[in-house]
């Protein structure tokens, strides 16, 4: 998608355009209010983590930024342009997204599921190529998996494809709910040692990602910044460094304690070059 907006200002015309911007979100779900007043920036070619409790609004919270959730209140910009006025078909075709279930369209083979973005987009002749070498990336071979259902993968295997999908048509923007989670521990640090490499290793730059994950070791390894919510309001978005030497509040203290994250995952980081590091 084109950068077409700017904000309005002469102090602001000096500033880069965040890639994803929320200001104020509140969203609620009847009587839950899943994000209330939420704001965070991510900076193009950044990865931020979202990390916090089940229910703590972390889906939420990503949902809105390729309009699957509309905010109650609030704002919620994309290279700059404001996501409730925006084309929400062209929108997702440029935002690749892995939702928390894989999302996977049980009645199309796995091939035709990794096509799905690169055929709304008319990605013409090098869509085999393009498709299998996705599937290369996350570790399925494609003569294996592509002719395969769905319901003929595991958990994991699904999960890898789901992953493959959003990567298959190489988005600048990427939205990643718990991407790893089903992948026992070998396979998913193999990913995840892709996923890092392939961040940096497209021509056109660095990707930009939100990554929601449950694992703060994981977001320490892979994340430029995390950001911790609780009860749908954001704690603290730091790098991991600062996070761990100036915990805003006693409840990230306690959450980095708990999860007994340490100095030595930040020797372990993925990323080391990054936006924000
Ligand atoms: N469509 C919905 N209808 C009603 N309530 C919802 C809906 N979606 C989310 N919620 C509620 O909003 C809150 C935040 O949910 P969300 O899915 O964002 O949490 P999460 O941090 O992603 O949790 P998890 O780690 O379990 O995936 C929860 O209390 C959830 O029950
Ligand atoms: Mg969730």
């Amino acid at each position: 998608m084109e950068k077409q907006a700017q904000r309005s200002g002469a102090v602001s015309q000096s500033l880069p355009v965040p890639a994803l911007s929320a200001t104020g979100v509140v969203k609620r779900f009847d009587s839950t209010v899943a994000l209330d007043g939420v704001s965070v920036d991510v900076l193009e070619g950044e990865c931020v983590a979202l990390v916090g409790e089940s229910g703590s609004g972390k889906t939420t919270l990503l949902r809105c930024f390729n309009a699957l959730v509309q905010p109650d209140a609030g704002r919620v910009l994309v290279d700059g342009m404001d996501v409730s006025t925006a084309d929400v078909i062209e929108l997702r075709r440029h935002v690749g997204y892995v939702p928390q279930d894989g999302g996977l369209l049980p009645h199309w083979r796995v091939g035709r599921n990794v096509e799905l973005v690169l055929r709304l987009q008319r990605a013409n002749g090098d869509l085999a190529t393009r498709r299998d070498d996705a599937l290369t990336i996350v570790g399925l071979d494609p003569g294996t998996f592509r002719d395969r259902w769905p319901r003929e993968l595991s958990g994991g295997q699904r999960q890898r494809v789901a992953i493959a999908r959003a990567l298959a048509a190489h988005p600048r923007l990427v939205l990643l709910d718990e991407p790893f989670g089903a992948l026992d521990a070998i396979s998913r640090a193999d990913l995840q040692e892709s996923f890092a490499a392939l961040r940096t290793a497209r021509a056109a730059g660095r990707m930009t990602c939100v990554l929601v994950t449950h694992d703060l070791h994981e977001a320490f390894l892979l994340a430029d910044r995390v950001a911790v919510l609780r009860r749908g309001r954001l704690e603290q978005v730091d790098t991991p460094a600062i996070l761990l030497t100036r915990p805003a509040t006693s409840y990230v203290n306690e959450l980095l304690a708990r999860a007994r994250v340490s100095a030595a995952d930040l020797d372990r980081r993925l990323v080391r070059h990054g936006a924000a590091t």
